[in-house]
């Protein structure tokens, strides 16, 4: 019986988010936090089956995509996650299959977990069924599956990084990979979940209303993430870390903070130590992002603080590889 498995990686924004929306440059990273895809052969069948969180689907005629069939018990969480992959194999007219995913992204976490359920579906699918995408058709496919099940929503971002893994540039025009060193980075997660689409239409609406205010706000931002680019390639860790600093301050003028979001990042800057912190993605909950302290316990010493001030930390590398068979 044949059997295929592909992984995708999470991301973060290091710098940009919300800017990005009318058209400054963010920069964002794929982390070394994966999921996993198995696809193997189950004749007559089409089985999705997401074991971390306890669900698993089966048959064809089950709709996914309104929920019908699925108990209450099952959590909302591997009912979206099922939705992506079964969004991917009805893409692609896939049967016959027994497809098992695995992460260790949590979800709603803005971390880009859904994109990277997608991207390692998808991978494991081209492979198992000899589809002969390329990397590019990868990202795309990826990309339109993710806007599918979001209603027309989704960033080309999120795809991109999971495809192509490494760092990419975004602004008006298509996005850039860049060559940056890896960066040691902690991951905070508030267990807040957050919605994209409400945080970016408040900042939008904020921005139609003061535009004098929050223009010369998003042009800041945008500066902040050109400046880091050079830092990052120079590892001049603590003028990244005071960068970090200021685009958090940013973001929270913007509206999109919250009190969860700023415990951890001043956690991560004092007890913690870190060069810098800010929250990463849309706000309103999810995820912040700190630089530890170069020292030998500086990683301890970041996740200890973060983990007191109610948050779950997790260390990642940044630039890590994309999509790839296992
Ligand atoms: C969300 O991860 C990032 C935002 O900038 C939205 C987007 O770029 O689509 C808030």
């Amino acid at each position: 019986m044949s059997l295929t498995i592909a992984s995708a990686p999470g991301k973060v924004i290091l710098f940009g988010e919300h800017a990005v929306v009318s058209g400054v440059p963010a920069l964002g990273a794929a982390i070394d936090l994966r999921v996993r895809a198995r696809i193997e052969d189950a004749p007559g069948k089409l089985e999705i089956s997401i074991p971390d969180m306890r669900l698993v689907i089966e048959g064809f005629s089950l709709d996914l995509i309104t929920e019908k069939v699925l108990t209450e018990d099952i959590s909302k969480k591997a009912i979206l996650a099922a939705r992506y992959v079964y969004a991917v194999l009805k893409r692609f007219d896939a049967s016959n299959l027994r497809v098992v995913v695995e992460s260790e992204i949590p979800p709603s976490s803005g971390l880009g977990s859904s994109a990277s359920v997608v991207v390692a579906t998808l991978a494991a699918l081209n492979h198992h069924q000899e589809l002969g995408l390329s990397l590019e058709d990868l990202a795309w496919e990826s990309h339109q599956v993710e806007k599918e099940v979001q209603s027309g929503l989704g960033s080309p971002m999120d795809t991109a990084l999971a495809t192509f893994g490494g760092y990419q540039l975004i602004q008006a025009g298509p996005q850039q990979s860049l060559d940056l060193p890896e960066l040691d980075l902690v991951v905070g997660w508030t267990g807040v979940p957050h919605d994209t689409k409400f945080e970016v239409e408040k900042v939008q609406n904020f921005r139609t209303k003061y535009p004098h205010i929050v223009g010369p706000i998003f042009e800041s931002i945008g500066e902040i993430s050109r400046e880091a680019l050079n830092l990052m390639k120079d590892g001049q860790l603590e003028e990244l870390g005071q960068l970090m600093n200021a685009n958090h301050g940013l973001l929270e003028a913007i509206g999109v903070g919250t009190k969860e979001l700023s415990d951890l990042a001043y956690a991560a800057r004092g007890a913690g130590e870190a060069l810098g912190a800010k929250l990463t993605g849309a706000g309103g909950g999810g995820c912040i992002i700190a630089i530890p302290p170069t020292d030998p316990q500086g990683l301890v010493k970041t996740m200890t603080a973060i983990s007191q001030a109610g948050g779950k930390p997790f260390h990642v590398a940044t630039g890590c590889e994309g999509a790839r068979l296992e």
